[in-house]
């Protein structure tokens, strides 16, 4: 008999299951395994010729078989093999038993109903999928039991730890400012009303109207540890409020990095010179200071 399968779908199928165990098997132990990589590329390659060349050999074979055989069986052989590659393979996949076809098809008898069920044969398609659904599932099964692949918690782990050296990098690139070097931005006014919002507004209200701390709108300071009114925010947040230890030291203990306390204090600068107040705002707390710089 000559291949029912024509190589295009042998070599494309077979390959895909290499592939696919090559994937789950060494994916979570080995980079190497990337389509792209020159090694995987060749791999390939070889399997697509040593395909070719088993296909080539088969035809052959096929061939001297054939040529052995009387007139008789050959004339059958080769009606049988009539039609190219799809054909035989539509005939393959719908008419596998069309031999045993011949045959009549069993029947099945109820009994108590009366009624006789035709047993028909499965499709080969069918029965096909049916082993490659049980070959799919003891290459996953063995992988997942003897591999890191498709564990929830090592995935989890590798993804935790990615992320943690990538922040790593990312402040090791993005240096934070300080009180010396930070000064008022326009630009980071929205980013700072987020912050200030998740941050700040428990105490001092989601407008900066003043809760349990004080109103951040007004005139009025407790606390004057700068000259100038933006630094003298930045300060606070950074260092906290030495009077009353609500007020924490959000920068030097490390909850608040200094970029985002440059954005908040950009925000809570913002809210303090705007001109636009709270409805409601909390009494005035402190000393009255309407020009700050004074030396
Ligand atoms: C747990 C409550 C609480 C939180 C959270 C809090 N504060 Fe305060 N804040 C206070 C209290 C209380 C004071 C008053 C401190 C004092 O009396 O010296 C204060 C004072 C301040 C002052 C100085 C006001 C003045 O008149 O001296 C600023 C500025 C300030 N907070 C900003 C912030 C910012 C910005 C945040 C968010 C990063 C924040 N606070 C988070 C309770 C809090």
């Amino acid at each position: 008999m000559k291949s029912k399968i024509s190589s295009f779908i042998m070599i494309s199928s077979s390959l895909s299951i290499i592939i696919f165990s090559f994937y789950t098997f060494l994916k979570s132990y080995n980079k190497m395994f990337y389509i792209k990589h020159p090694i995987t590329i060749l791999f390939i390659i070889i399997i697509i010729l040593l395909l070719i060349i088993l296909e080539f050999i088969n035809n052959l074979i096929f061939e001297k078989k054939i040529e052995s055989l009387s007139e008789k069986e050959k004339k059958i052989i080769l009606e049988r093999n009539e039609g190219n590659y799809f054909y035989l393979f539509y005939k393959f996949l719908f008419h596998y038993n069309e031999n045993k076809k011949i045959k009549k098809v069993k029947k099945i008898d109820h009994g108590f109903d009366g009624i006789i069920e035709l047993d028909n044969n499965i499709p080969i398609w069918w029965t096909h999928l049916f082993f490659l659904t049980i070959i799919f599932s003891m290459i996953y099964l063995i992988s997942y039991l003897t591999l890191d692949f498709s564990n929830p918690y090592k995935e989890y782990k590798i993804a935790y730890e990615k992320q943690l050296k990538e922040i790593k990098i990312f402040e090791k690139n993005t240096p934070q400012t300080s009180l010396k070097k930070s000064f008022f931005k326009k630009n980071l006014i929205n980013d700072g009303k987020i912050l200030f919002e998740e941050n700040c507004s428990t105490c001092h209200q989601k407008d900066g109207s003043g809760n349990i701390g004080p109103n951040l709108t007004d005139d009025y300071w407790i606390n004057i540890v700068e000259k100038d009114l933006y630094k003298n925010i930045f300060s606070i947040i950074w260092n906290g409020s030495k009077k009353n230890p609500t007020m924490r030291a959000f920068g030097e203990s490390g909850e608040i990095k200094g970029n985002d306390i440059e954005k908040i204090s950009s925000y809570v600068y913002f809210i303090n010179k705007k001109k636009i107040k709270p409805n409601k705002q909390k009494s005035p707390q402190g000393k009255k200071i309407l020009i700050w710089n004074i030396k």
